[in-house]
């Protein structure tokens, strides 16, 4: 269906939310099972008889494998199996979509799989893994993902570069002007549930319960590694403890299982320790951005170029798409946005958590601070300025665009001054006061989903996709969206996803899981009515839903009357129309942060940190609510503390755990707020909604770097701002 209409089992949420139970803020229906331990991982309640692998690394960065030596492994009491000589064993990566290289005796990266070892418990697998010998003829790699870019490399990625106007020409001509080169680290995903997976064989046919994100690919990838076909194979997902981009692809766990359940006729599982998660799957790419934007003295934009520099293997076929978020973002005719490829012997790059914007918005909005400082401009009012009536690079309509909302209502909410104040000239005590705001702005995607709703005799509704609930409330609000078109309490819908032999979707990731899948939903569930319209010899649009029944015309009939015999199964198939081609489409919102630095130490306090964000239809105030503020934790914790190091001697991650990887913890995470400014957006999709999880951290750490420069007037532009770099 083309999505210009929104349907109308869907109340706008301005004028009616009455006592429907879409956008109401409703606790997850998985939660107790969750907090109660109900709820499976991919890792528990194997079935019975399961063994348990550990995987043997590579040791070195870059050669060639010449033995490996299994005897003393093989020896220890409870080893089922060392496995060594699989061709189909991954030998690259096998965390995206591309088919890992295979049956080579390459060397990609460090820690790559090399052997399997199999066994009746973990400690007996982990002990074995750590005797096997692997001998290898060493070589020189390129680890150093701040090498030369490579020219002429056919393009990877899905970000062609952009060239508008003359932006050298436009720098030259501006009254003021930036031009400012920012960098951001290696990040690790960092699910708190480390990639596992369960594997076990009925004849010929594989079932994978898998910690993944996007299972519909995922059963297409596994399919093509092992060599047989996709319809042989079912991946289970139905709760997955965060992902964060790490397992949109196939982890290399889930092949190994395979071919270790095959091998040995049992169930396998495999959890990696947490060092091997980031040798198995991927990483964001370190970035090199160069920032410039030149403007009149009013502050107009001329001239804006966000030229990035980001690393891949050879095998990888993403590149970081660092200036997405900054297409649309503001006006000014010279554009220029490049990404360029530096070629390395890492394991391989690929989405986290809001890939472009997250380290995009750094750049940018950090760029345009510095711009403003220039201008004597609030910072706040250059990007009203600067706010284009349409897609500037594309020349597209928006769709709903309410920046300028979320700006005002931002600073209304915060607080934020007509003047700010100069850097590093607010102090209590020993502590340096600063604030800072930026522009939020993440891509909207809609993307293909289909879905099953199954109305029974009882009057209940069964919701069935092959979504994923990743922590994002997948359940919940898909039980919202069911209820809300048949009139039906939660406690009369059932949601069940995370599994292949469902309706396919396009699963959780780049922030589309949402509202595609609840598109889906809602055409599923409009078929459903048209179908009792039908039974009661009424038009569609005249039917009301309420309290499980639906009336017409003065009659009012229980559901459950209507279905008589055989279920009623609606189908809905969402895909991108007319409408999502001709518009240009993001969600939106306006960061605010408040600052203390220790004019002795350096050490910075995050004190408060509010958005207000433009995300279409609000599915459920609450999960929405905790999506953004765990955005903008993340965005904290890019700004202040996440730094994957790779050591360029030896291609290896100095910091590849919690111990020395440092994410936000609760400490660090002050009382956040974050606000929506509500509105459908019909072109969309047929949810009006649009994605939430990745805007929250779109310019929440340039705010915090921002207010880090008002407190202490010390410009940081190497991310994250540790206290070394401030003293
Ligand atoms: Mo996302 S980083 O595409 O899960």
């Amino acid at each position: 269906m083309d999505a210009a209409a929104v349907p109308s089992g869907l109340a706008d949420p301005g004028t009616d939310r009455g006592g429907g139970l879409l956008g109401r803020p409703i606790d997850r229906v998985d939660g107790l099972s969750k907090v109660t331990g109900g709820a499976p991982y991919a890792f528990e309640r194997a079935p019975k008889g399961a063994a348990v692998a550990a995987i043997v690394g590579a040791p070195v960065g870059a050669g060639r494998v010449v033995a490996i030596d299994v005897a003393a492994a093989a020896a220890l009491p409870g080893v089922l199996a060392v496995i060594v000589d699989d061709p189909r064993m991954p030998a690259g990566q096998a965390s995206s979509g591309a088919l890992p290289q295979q049956g080579t005796d390459r060397i990609f990266h460090y820690g790559q799989p090399v052997a399997i070892v199999v066994a009746e418990s973990q400690q007996v697998a982990n002990e074995a893994a750590a005797l096997v010998r692997v001998e290898v003829t060493p070589a020189t790699g390129r680890f150093d993902p701040r090498g030369e870019p490579v020219i002429d490399e056919p393009r990877i990625g899905f970000l062609p570069p952009v060239e508008m106007g003359d932006v050298d020409a436009a720098m030259a001509d501006a009254a003021v002007t930036v031009d400012a080169t920012y960098t951001t680290p290696v990040h690790f995903p960092a699910a708190l549930e480390p990639h596992a997976t369960t594997a076990w064989w009925d004849g010929d046919r594989l079932t994978l319960r898998s910690s993944n994100q996007v299972i519909g690919a995922a059963r297409k990838t596994v399919a093509r590694a092992l060599g047989i076909e996709a319809e042989r194979v079912r991946v289970l997902a139905p709760y997955v403890g965060g992902g964060f981009g790490g397992k949109t692809g196939v982890g290399a766990e889930a092949i190994l299982a395979a071919i270790a359940a095959e091998r040995v006729g049992r169930p396998v599982k495999v959890a990696l320790p947490r060092r091997q998660v980031a040798y198995m799957t991927h990483h964001r790419s370190d970035t090199v951005q160069r920032i410039r934007l030149g403007t009149d003295t009013d502050g107009r934009l001329r001239a804006i170029a966000h030229e990035s520099v980001v690393a891949q293997n050879d095998q990888g076929r993403f590149l970081e798409p660092v200036p997405f978020g900054t297409l649309p973002l503001y006006a000014g005719e010279a554009r220029r946005f490049t990404t360029g490829l530096v070629r390395v012997d890492l394991p391989e790059t690929g989405a986290v958590r809001a890939p472009g914007e997250a380290v995009g918005t750094f750049a940018v909005e950090c760029g345009m601070d510095e711009l403003a400082e220039r201008l004597g401009i609030n910072p706040l009012e250059l990007r009203r300025i600067n706010e284009p009536p349409v897609d500037p690079t594309t020349g597209k309509r928006f769709s709903t665009r309410r920046m300028i909302d979320c700006y005002d209502e931002g600073a209304r909410r915060f607080g934020w001054p007509e003047r700010v104040p100069d850097p590093g000239s607010v102090r209590e005590g020993e502590w340096l006061i600063g604030i800072g705001m930026a522009a939020a702005l993440r891509g909207n995607f809609t993307v293909e989903a289909q879905a099953r709703v199954v109305l029974d005799e009882g009057g209940r509704a069964r919701v069935e996709c092959d979504m994923t609930d990743i922590g994002t409330g997948t359940y919940t609000i898909l039980a919202q969206v069911a209820g809300e078109m048949l009139g039906l309490g939660l406690d009369r819908v059932d949601v069940v996803i995370g599994d292949t032999d469902l309706p396919p979707t396009a699963g959780s990731g780049g922030s589309f899981g949402a509202n595609s899948s609840a598109s889906a939903v809602v055409l599923a569930c409009e078929d459903i009515r048209a179908e009792l319209a039908r039974r009661m010899n009424a038009a569609p649009e005249e039917l009301a839903f309420e309290n499980g029944c639906v009336r017409a015309g003065g009659r009012e009939t229980p559901l459950a009357d209507l279905v008589r015999g055989e279920p009623i199964v609606g189908r809905g198939h969402t895909k991108p129309g007319k409408e999502t081609e001709a518009t240009s489409q993001a969600s939106h919102g306006a960061q605010f942060c408040e600052v203390a630095v220790n004019a002795v130490t350096g050490e910075v306090r995050v004190r408060r940190m509010l958005g207000v964000f433009d995300i279409g239809r609000v599915l459920n105030a609450k999960t929405a609510r905790s999506q953004a503020i765990g955005g903008m934790a993340w965005g904290l914790a890019y700004a202040l503390h996440e730094d994957g190091v790779v050591d360029v001697r030896d291609g290896r991650f100095v910091n590849p755990d919690f111990a020395e990887y440092h994410v936000a913890t609760n400490a660090d995470v002050p009382q956040l707020e974050a606000w929506f400014v509500e509105q459908v957006d019909a072109s969309a999709n047929p949810a009006g909604a649009k994605g939430v999880g990745e805007l929250g951290i779109s310019g929440a750490g340039a705010a915090v770097v921002n207010a880090i420069y008002n407190a202490t007037g010390v410009r940081v532009r190497d991310m994250p701002v540790t206290l070394d770099k401030l003293l």
